[in-house]
């Protein structure tokens, strides 16, 4: 096994966390219950703007983030014979989740090698009479074109579901991402800005939207056993055809402290990406960087950049490691993969920087240094 100098990422837990989990175990009810119940609403409260006039967000917590994109399209009746408009440059879930509804993901480009997020203009091009939704992801927690986006879904009658699996508590004109759409969708996999491991949640501010997807997490069922346990209900009806999609209780404990330290961790990012750029802008300046130049609360989730053309992104992957630098992929686009051959893909501007994608290092523990060092390590990987 290799151990890197620098990983790519390094998960941050401590006490608070422990202590959370620890007392759920002490308590003896590990399945959906009070913490999923706290976890919900303090999630809901950070995600609102103060003074904000919009109907309350409700949260709902399940297993991961794959099933929180599964359940919005479902809850949203997407099914066989739709299509959902998405971008090739993200996570096969995004896609995927499309599929597990029986209907058809229509890729759409991003918008240039600087701005990372679906091209308004290349969504509406391929709007049809078929079109349901738009599943919107803000890379790397930059925010999409929402303004634009949501004209579009308002003029064709379009849904719009927001991949914020990069962006807990990124903001994008006055409107936190995930709350400018119909639904959206947060992941809290282990490398992403907050964790419970294996987690997600899914807002939206539609209240009977916020019914039927807390039915269909749970089974369709209308009472859980905690409400049963409790003696709040002796039976339950199922009214819909639902999942298990639920969340446990441990997860949920260490997700309300890891909420508690997201502002935190986050602004913790920002001046890191900052110095990035800096670093990059004095050795290496001919390099593109997606996003470079844009100021506001965002997810800075990962530092992506484009390696020149003439190089070969393997060899440099595989000179950094030599570095002890781990580096990663985000991403290849869906559309090259096997299982998504079948689907037509015009996306000229993912296609043109798809091999020159390279991520470097970025997490909050990370060190100024330490980026100067992978900045100067690739600076040499590229000049040999
Ligand atoms: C953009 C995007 N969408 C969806 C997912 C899926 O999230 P999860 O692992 O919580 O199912 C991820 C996580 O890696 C992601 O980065």
């Amino acid at each position: 096994m290799t151990t890197w100098g620098i990983p790519y990422f390094e998960l941050q837990l401590g006490a608070e966390e422990q202590a959370a989990a620890l007392s759920v175990i002490e308590s003896n009810w590990l399945t959906m219950g009070p913490k999923i119940a706290e976890f919900e609403t303090s999630f809901a409260a950070a995600l609102e703007i103060e003074g904000s006039l919009e109907r309350p967000l409700q949260a709902i917590a399940v297993a991961n983030c794959t099933v929180a994109l599964h359940l919005a399209l479902a809850a949203l009746e997407i099914g066989p014979g739709d299509e959902v408009i998405c971008p090739s440059l993200t996570f096969v879930a995004t896609a995927n989740a499309i599929r597990y509804v029986g209907a058809q993901p229509v890729f759409a480009d991003i918008c240039s090698e600087d701005e990372w997020n679906l091209d308004p203009r290349d969504v509406e091009a391929k709007i049809t009479p078929r079109t349901k939704a738009i599943l919107v992801m803000h890379y790397g927690g930059y925010p999409c074109r929402m303004k634009a986006l949501g004209e579009l879904a308002k003029k064709h009658g379009l849904r719009i579901v927001e991949d914020t699996s990069h962006g807990p508590l990124a903001e994008s004109e006055g409107r936190m991402l995930g709350t400018i759409g119909d639904v959206g969708c947060f992941s809290f996999f282990s490398n992403k800005n907050m964790t419970t491991g294996e987690g997600g949640m899914v807002v939206t501010r539609d209240p009977e939207l916020a019914q039927t997807l807390r039915a269909m997490r749970a089974h369709g069922m209308t009472a859980s056993s905690y409400e049963r346990f409790k003696g709040h209900a002796f039976g339950y009806d199922v009214t819909l055809l639902g999942f298990n999609f639920r969340m446990d209780e441990i997860r949920a404990a260490i997700g309300v402290e890891q909420l508690k330290k997201l502002p935190v961790t986050n602004e913790r990012r920002k001046d890191l990406v900052t110095c990035y750029h800096r670093h990059v802008a004095q050795q290496v300046p001919s390099l593109v960087v997606p996003f470079r130049g844009w100021s506001g609360r965002f997810g800075y989730h990962i530092f992506p950049l484009l390696l020149p053309r003439n190089v070969e992104r393997g060899a440099v992957m595989a000179a950094l490691a030599e570095h002890g630098i781990q580096t990663s992929i985000h991403y290849r686009p869906v559309h090259t993969f096997s299982a998504y051959q079948d689907v037509r893909a015009e996306v000229p501007v993912t296609n043109a920087i798809a091999p020159r994608i390279l991520s470097l290092p970025l997490f909050p523990t990370l060190t100024e240094d330490k980026i100067e060092r992978v900045v100067m390590s690739l600076k040499s990987c590229l000049e040999s």
